[in-house]
């Protein structure tokens, strides 16, 4: 008997649907014993989101502080023979309640010795996340042995319309009728069973050594270069807002909307005005960096920490 231990955090369901059918290989094996733990804040980020809450979330997402989950309700002195951690992105960070578990005492337990696969479900940035999750891991004794990161495939500035409409309203459907649908297309989440098997396999054997490289002929971390460049050059920025605006008090403190506000404003006018001109600079700049590019996605694909 193999016994799989699930953790997810996913506010719309979208992350749980991907890992839903990602687990469907394993499901449908009567030797492989799957436990579901899905993290819940205490108290619950809203969802939908008001405005300010939304940037609220960023300070701390990013400097990766953790707040309150229920407790949960698996055993921690179990062991597993595989952990499933699935997560969206907050502001090109793990999001509060991931970061809360994996610094927990239960989290170091459970991981130990134990191999992980992380499931990421997010807009198009996940990379700098993945890079933080992949050391909480190893700090926490497991081995990150596979990566499933599903994004949504629109233009890059269709896709921050469109979630912002998503995140305030809850509603995943076409804005004004006109906009593609948020998120990551049906397709995608159907598409994500075909992940099952080399997992169900790797643990059938107890044998990781190719899973990442299956995920990734199947398309698991598809990546582009632009936007993982502009990802990380942001991830620094985000750094210094997030020390900024911290100063001014934790959480839902008043004294800090004004400049949640003007993080606001700052990132709607990076992203809509300089971040067109970067990409186009990225792309006429390619071929000069192009091996430095390369060596980089590669590695970004992958399960090590450099
Ligand atoms: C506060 C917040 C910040 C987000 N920041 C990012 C981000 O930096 N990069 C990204 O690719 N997606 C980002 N997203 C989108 C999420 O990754 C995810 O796709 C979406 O929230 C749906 O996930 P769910 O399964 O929790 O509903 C953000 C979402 C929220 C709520």
């Amino acid at each position: 008997m193999k016994k799989v231990l699930i953790v997810t955090y996913s506010q719309s369901g979208q992350l749980n649907e991907i890992v839903d059918n990602i687990i469907q290989a394993l499901q449908k094996d009567s030797l492989v014993h799957i436990y579901y733990e899905k993290l819940l804040p205490d108290p619950e980020f809203p969802f939908p989101w008001t405005d300010i809450s939304f940037w609220d979330a960023m300070p701390e997402s990013v400097k990766m502080i953790p707040a309150n989950i229920r407790p949960v309700a698996f055993n921690p002195s179990e062991k597993y023979d595989l952990i499933i951690l699935g997560y969206p992105i907050w502001f090109l960070s793990p999001p509060v309640p991931l970061t809360t578990f994996l610094k927990s005492e239960k989290a170091r337990k459970v991981m130990k010795d134990t191999p992980v696969v992380t499931v990421i479900g997010a807009r198009n940035m996940w990379v700098s996340a993945q890079e933080e999750i992949k050391k909480m891991i190893l700090e926490n004794g497991g081995k990150l042995a596979g990566n499933i990161a599903l994004h949504d495939r629109n233009q890059n500035l269709l896709s921050v319309v469109t979630i912002i409409y998503w995140m305030m309203t809850a509603k995943k459907d076409r804005y004004l009728g006109i906009f593609p649908k948020p998120g990551i297309s049906d397709k995608d989440i159907l598409n994500a069973r075909q992940f099952g098997k080399p997992v169900h396999e790797a643990l059938m054997s107890n044998n990781y050594t190719d899973l990442q490289q299956k995920l990734i002929d199947l398309g698991a971390t598809d990546l582009s270069f632009d936007v993982v460049a502009a990802e990380t050059r942001a991830k620094k920025i985000f750094h210094v807002w997030a020390g900024f605006i911290r100063k001014k008090g934790g959480p839902g403190a008043r004294e800090r909307i004004g400049r949640l506000k003007m993080f606001k404003w700052y990132l709607l006018f990076v992203i809509f005005a300089v971040s067109p001109l970067a990409s186009l600079v990225f792309y006429l700049t390619y071929p000069l960096f192009f091996i430095k590019i390369r060596k980089n996605l590669t590695y970004y694909k992958g399960v090590a920490l450099r």
